[in-house]
């Protein structure tokens, strides 16, 4: 089996990078890779990549994640999210492939409190999460055969990240600031990763599994319940900072106004997701535990 990754050097890629391997001959691309065109900012000649390697399952881990700088970037994150996405599944269609593709919870206006499905009515709030719906739509107008995550909170051990920045902040100051009121669930890279690789070879068995479904590690919480939690664990560890846990202090969103608007309510359902495939998604602590043993 052969495996064309685009987006190696992300978060996710990075990750995908590891768990794909096994799965056949791989090849990982960025968007400077100079052996094969795939920078995503110039989409038309992506079709010409996905031709000459003639893969049987397509990952595209690539996107326009900067969620604020997006407001200003709308052509650019139009181009990276939908129009590039759309294209690559049209030349998966035609060379027969299986194209992977992930989203967001930010398809999502953020309302209620219940955990959003896949089939509920959407409602971006800002550009990201319009490009990012219109992307999946593109995907699966544009190849049958595809696997659609949409995912939220995304960190991975590799590069920066919300709870290292907690940290660095935790040792210059006595006193946090945190948001309360936006709701989720912190999702690995790593989980995102291996989840993708179980679902490709049970979906090449079996294309009825083929779809979208939400992705995310089990529970919920706050980006002020995550920093509570990693300041908990560091200082388990012996790790000296000047704030505690108890020194986080809760605010709503209004208190860091940012250019894109996010959702309240980011929950997501996975029961599709894991009853389809038949796995189980650990509690968003164990992989933020482990990320921080790795990174403390
Ligand atoms: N991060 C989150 O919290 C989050 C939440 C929900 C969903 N998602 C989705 O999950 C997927 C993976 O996200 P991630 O967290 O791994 O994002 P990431 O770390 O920002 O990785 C995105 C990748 O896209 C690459 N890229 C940027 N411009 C490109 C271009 N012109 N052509 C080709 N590639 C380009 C980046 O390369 P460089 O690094 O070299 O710029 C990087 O490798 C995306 O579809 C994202 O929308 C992420």
């Amino acid at each position: 089996m052969k495996l064309l990754l685009l987006g190696k050097g992300g978060q996710v890629g990075w990750e995908l990078q590891r768990s794909l391997a096994p799965l056949g001959e791989l090849v990982a691309l960025d968007f400077d890779s100079t052996e094969l065109h795939s920078d995503f900012s110039r989409p038309e000649r992506l079709a010409a990549t996905v031709l000459s390697v003639r893969p049987d399952v397509i990952v595209n881990a690539a996107a326009h994640t900067a969620v604020d700088k997006a407001e200003s970037e709308v052509e650019l994150a139009h181009t990276l999210n939908a129009t590039a996405p759309g294209i690559v599944a049209a030349a998966a269609q035609q060379v027969g492939a299986l194209m992977v593709h992930y989203s967001t919870d930010y398809v999502f206006d953020g309302s209620g409190s219940t955990p959003w499905k896949e089939d509920d009515p959407t409602g971006p709030l800002s550009v990201y999460g319009r490009t990012k719906l219109e992307g999946e739509k593109l995907v699966a107008a544009n190849c049958a055969q595809h696997l659609i995550f949409r995912t939220s909170w995304v960190y991975a051990a590799r590069g920066g990240n919300f709870a290292k920045t907690m940290l660095r902040l935790a040792r210059e100051r006595d006193r946090l600031t945190v948001i309360d009121d936006q709701y989720g669930a912190p999702t690995g890279a790593e989980l995102l990763a291996d989840v993708t690789a179980h679902a490709i070879r049970e979906t090449l068995r079996d294309p009825a599994k083929a779809g979208l479904y939400h992705l995310v590690a089990g529970g919920e919480t706050t980006w002020h319940g995550y920093a509570r939690f990693v300041l908990e664990q560091a200082r388990a560890a012996g790790i000296d900072l000047k704030a505690s846990p108890e020194t986080v202090d809760p605010v709503p969103t209004s208190a860091f106004p940012t250019p894109a608007t996010r959702p309240h309510n980011s929950r997501l359902d996975t029961r599709k997701l894991q009853s389809t495939f038949g796995l189980v998604l650990p509690h968003w602590q164990t992989g933020v535990t482990r990320m921080l043993r790795e990174t403390l």
